[in-house]
């Protein structure tokens, strides 16, 4: 759809409003310095989580030892804990690199599990296998099926069939899981329940995404999810993770690192940080944590957006939507992502379905001028988040020395924000310093399904590194 311009609608929008958009994007630019400059400290802080002592990232060994050849076989499910849905997938593996054979189901995530119990959340997740293997294999005897669970939270992992939860990111809050191991209460609930299933691998929705990327194009060197929340998986030489040294392992042995990097600069060194960015962090359920994702992540954005607008509501130089009952927009979280693009995707010259949103969503009546304000508003959140995701996928390409490669990525910010992948390559390219005319060195690429075909393959290739004895 062709976006109409949008030069020479400033005319008419009055002066007040024309300073305001003026200081947004004083607030909201991110330079090219600016980026190189975080970009350098992330390659520092990747190291650091590497290392005993550890710093702000994580830096989570995985156990997935190498990338599919394209021989794994067999059956496999795949249980995918995502924030808004439940999906188990049966996937069949062929013979030969070719298609896959999928049986999917998505079950509702219902949102009072995110602040529930921990009860409650493991035996609505068994229930919801055990509907599937009923509603698809009624009345078969089954042997116990192998299971990749993607749970995508940082977990500590001795080995692949275990996790204990770091903590809780992206809004769950469920007590009595966080620093406990997450597969011997799931196990259980479904050893009550009679349900025939064995758990293989325990996985992160990056891993996922970079193993099931690579088994089509093996240039895809890092999994990136730009979704509800951010992160990415890459993999690295076992000699090159000091934390790991004690195991002896062969330092040309590969293994993939969940770097749970949307906890980069907690220590608050380098990012931007707007007063907005504060806010949604102390009233988050864990402040402190995630400080770079809950800057560029899908949940956020839609907040940042609304906490602008209440400000300038507040603001006696704007006063947005003077006179009017702003009730349902202080309710916190309830714009989301899709507002955003909505107003970015608005085709109309006179920013009709901008008007309207506000109208339906927000009982608020707003003026053309206003309109522009939101526009520009909505471009310069989105942008400064496809900008600033990038510095997290630059510092791995520098940390590897991955001059060009594939970046296979997911996640809801990825597939359906307007403009992301434009306005990240663009940033990727001023970061990385691409000489002139080149097309693009680094690309990010919508990738293959993580976590489920993902998470079928890494079923495949754990069960076989067991068989040969080599794990
Ligand atoms: C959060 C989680 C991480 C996951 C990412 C994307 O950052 O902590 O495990 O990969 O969201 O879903």
């Amino acid at each position: 759809r062709r976006q109409p311009s949008r030069k020479g609608s400033m005319a008419d929008v009055p002066q007040n409003l024309q300073d305001t958009i003026k200081s947004l994007e004083d607030t909201f630019d991110v330079s090219t310095a600016k980026l190189k400059e975080i970009s350098d400290h992330f390659v520092k802080e990747l190291e650091q989580g590497l290392t005993e002592e550890g710093g702000d990232i994580p830096m989570n060994v995985t156990w997935c030892m190498g990338f599919p050849d394209g021989h794994e076989q067999g059956t496999f499910l795949a249980l995918d804990m995502g924030g808004t849905n439940l999906r188990v997938c049966e996937i069949t593996l062929p013979e030969a690199k070719g298609e896959f054979d999928i049986l999917q189901s998505k079950y509702r995530m219902p949102e009072e599990l995110k602040t529930g119990t921990a009860d409650e959340l493991w035996e609505y997740i068994a229930d919801c296998l055990q509907q599937f293997i009923e509603y698809h294999h009624e009345g078969e005897k089954l042997g116990q099926l192998p299971l990749g669970f993607t749970f995508s939270y940082p977990a500590t992992q001795e080995y692949i069939d275990h996790g204990i939860l770091q903590r809780w990111t992206k809004g769950f809050d469920i007590d009595g899981v966080e620093g406990k191991d997450v597969v011997a209460p799931f196990e259980q609930a479904l050893a009550d329940r009679g349900v025939p299933i064995k758990l293989t691998a325990l996985i992160n929705d990056t891993t996922g995404t970079m193993i099931a990327s690579a088994y089509t194009d093996t240039d895809m060197k890092i999994g990136a999810i730009f979704g509800t929340g951010c992160n990415a998986a890459y993999m690295e030489n076992c000699g090159s993770i000091p934390k790991i040294a004690h195991l002896n392992l062969p330092p040309d042995m590969p293994m993939a690192i969940n770097c749970e990097y949307g906890a980069f600069d907690n220590a608050h060194k380098v990012l931007p940080r707007t007063k907005y960015d504060i806010i949604i962090d102390k009233e988050s359920p864990r402040p402190g944590q995630q400080t770079y994702e809950k800057m560029i992540a899908g949940l956020y954005l839609g907040e940042l957006f609304r906490l602008v607008c209440l400000d300038l509501y507040d603001n006696p130089e704007v006063r947005l939507f003077a006179g009017q009952d702003i009730s349902r927009l202080r309710k916190a979280y309830t714009l989301d992502a899709s507002f955003l693009s909505r107003i970015e995707e608005d085709p109309f010259g006179n920013l009709q379905e901008t008007v309207d949103l506000f109208e339906t969503e927000l009982k608020l009546r707003v003026t053309r001028g206003e309109c522009e304000v939101f526009r520009r508003l909505a471009e310069l959140i989105g942008t400064r988040a496809s900008r600033l995701s990038m510095c997290g996928i630059s510092a791995i390409c520098k940390k590897k020395d991955l001059k060009k490669c594939h970046v296979g990525a997911d996640g809801s910010v990825f597939n359906k924000y307007p403009h992301f992948k434009p306005r990240a390559q663009k940033a990727l390219r001023e970061i990385l310093d691409w000489p002139e005319g080149e097309k693009d060195w680094v690309d990010v690429r919508a990738a293959e399904d993580g976590s489920g075909v993902g998470a079928a393959l890494i079923a495949a290739l754990t069960i076989k590194r067991v068989k040969d004895g080599s794990s």
